[in-house]
Parts: C-alpha cells; structure tokens; sequence
C-alpha cells in the first residue's frame, strides 16, 4: 500500500519538460526497490503516525540515493551499464548529461524536504541529518574509501566494515531516523541510528555476495565487482562466511526491535525480513 501511494507521489515531483529532467526522471522512476523510503513510511505506520506526513522526506531520500547510484556507475567509478533493469543513466544520455542528471536530483532533495506538511522544526531537523549522512562524511566519505579499496588487496573486514557504515548504512539509517524526527520519538533516534547502520552493512554485505551468485539479470544491474577488483565480504570471507554474516546481523535486527516495551515494530519488521530474503 505504501509503495504505490509513494509511487504514485514521485511522479508527480519532476516534469519531462526538458532533457535535465527527462534524464532525472529515467532513473528515479526506473523499478527500484524503494527500500529506503518504505523504511521511513512504515517505521512511521508503527509509531502510529500517518504515512503521508514523510512523502516529501521518503522522496528526498530516494532522489538522494537515485543520484548516488547514476554517479556509482558512471565510467570513472564503477563503470556500469546497466541498473534497475535499463541502461545506466550516462550510457543513455551520455556522460556530461548524467552528472547533471546527479546533481539535480541530489539538489532537488533539499526542495521536495523543505516542501513538508510536517512542522518547521522538524522539516529542519530532517534536512540537516538529510545533508550529514549523504554528505563528506556520510554517503560520500563510503564511496571514497570504496575507491581507495578497489584493486587493493591489504583491506581488512575493519575497513570493509567503515567503509559500508557510510556507503550504505547511512542511507538506511536516515530513513529511520528521519520517521522518529517526523513521529516526535526523539528517544528513539538513537536506537533507531544504530540499528539502520547495522542494517546497512548487512545489506551490502548481502549485495557484495549477490553481485557473485545472482545474475545480472536477476539483479537488473551490472555485476561488475570481480571485473573492477573490489575488495568486499564475499572476496574476503568467501561465500559462505559472507552469507551467514549477513543473515545473523538480519536476525539480530529483528529480534532488537521485537523487545521493545512500547511497540511492536510489526511493518517495519517484516519488511527488513523481506530485505533478508531478497535476491536481487
Ligand atoms: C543499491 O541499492 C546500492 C546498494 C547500496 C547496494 P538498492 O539495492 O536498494 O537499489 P534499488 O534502489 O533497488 O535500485
Ligand atoms: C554503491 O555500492 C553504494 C552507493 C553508495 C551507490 P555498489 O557499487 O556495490 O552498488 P551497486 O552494486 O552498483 O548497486
Ligand atoms: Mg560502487
Ligand atoms: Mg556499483
Ligand atoms: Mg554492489
């Protein structure tokens, strides 16, 4: 229910009016899987919130991390030529034009969150953790060390682990904590922060081990980590170490939020069981 209420919301937002926003639009409205905003909605429907107060933040999070990836792929990162299920932003429109479809969509997040029907403090307190954890020393700082642990072999489970806390994990913890922000359960936001990271990590964890065992067609991206010598979970534990890795910190997740004493975290739980299971 969520995901076509929020489908249906993101459409609206960019018209395709002009190239810029033709190119925007290809990617953000090509199938995603809408994770990280459907953390937000149903983190929001468990604390007894209305959904349609974090349309405007979910959104902003998803134009976030659709940048993220048109710029991931691009030829001087990881050179990929395929994702959700369509060619990559700069093999369709080329590459000048993909960096700018980036930095439009990334700029654009700051307009939709500020456009909220939720208070002015709050709408502030959301755009500045929106700005912290896609910024310097959040998404950007995990791609810098990806980059840097590409073709390297010294890298060490430590460093993968720092590195997917910013690449991935703050990502999917401002979703969490922007619905504690919006719900009004300050007193949440820390535990909701720290179980976001551990999902992150496992999340990439799961992807760095399906980017080996699933197909690119299965995956609707390219599979391109061995190709680009990437030092992940899989190349250093192996397949199966990797795996199990990934499935206990799911389970560990899931039974945290299961003790709660005040809410019983229903749909956002089986949602992050779904993630679990995920093979693409
Ligand atoms: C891909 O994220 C990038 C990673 C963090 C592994 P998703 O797997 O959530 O991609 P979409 O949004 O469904 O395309
Ligand atoms: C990228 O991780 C995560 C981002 C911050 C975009 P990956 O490079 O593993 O993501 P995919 O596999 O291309 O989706
Ligand atoms: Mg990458
Ligand atoms: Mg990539
Ligand atoms: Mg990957």
């Amino acid at each position: 229910m969520n995901k076509d209420v929020f489908e249906a919301f993101l459409a609206t937002l960019i018209k395709d009016d002009k190239v810029i926003n033709e190119a925007m639009n290809y990617s953000l409205m090509a199938p995603g899987k809408r994770l990280r905003p459907l953390l937000l909605l149903e983190l929001l429907e468990d604390f007894g919130e209305d959904p349609e107060k974090g349309l405007h933040a979910a959104s902003a999070i998803e134009m976030i991390h659709t940048y993220s990836l048109i710029h991931d792929d691009l030829p001087a990162m990881d050179n990929d030529d395929y994702r959700r299920g369509r060619l990559t932003n700069h093999k369709k429109f080329g590459e000048a034009t993909g960096i700018l479809a980036g930095d439009g969509l990334l700029t654009m997040a700051f307009e939709v969150a500020s456009e909220s029907n939720i208070s002015p403090e709050k709408t502030v307190k959301v755009i500045s953790r929106l700005a912290k954890y896609a910024g310097h020393e959040g998404m950007i700082q995990g791609q810098m060390l990806d980059m840097e642990y590409t073709d390297n072999d010294e890298v060490t489970i430590e460093q993968l682990k720092e590195t997917d806390y910013h690449k991935t994990g703050d990502l999917l913890a401002l979703p969490l904590v922007s619905a504690c922000i919006i719900a009004g359960k300050e007193e949440y936001i820390e535990m909701f922060d720290k179980i976001g990271h551990e999902l992150g990590v496992a999340f990439q964890i799961q992807d760095d081990v399906l980017d080996f065992t699933s197909g690119a067609d299965v995956m609707g991206k390219s599979t391109s980590d061995k190709d680009n010598n990437k030092s992940t979970y899989y190349t250093l534990l192996g397949e199966e170490k990797a795996t199990s890795t990934y499935v206990e910190m799911y389970e560990n997740i899931f039974n945290e939020l299961g003790n709660d004493t005040k809410f019983r975290f229903e749909k956002t739980r089986n949602l992050i069981m779904s993630m679990k299971d995920r093979k693409k």
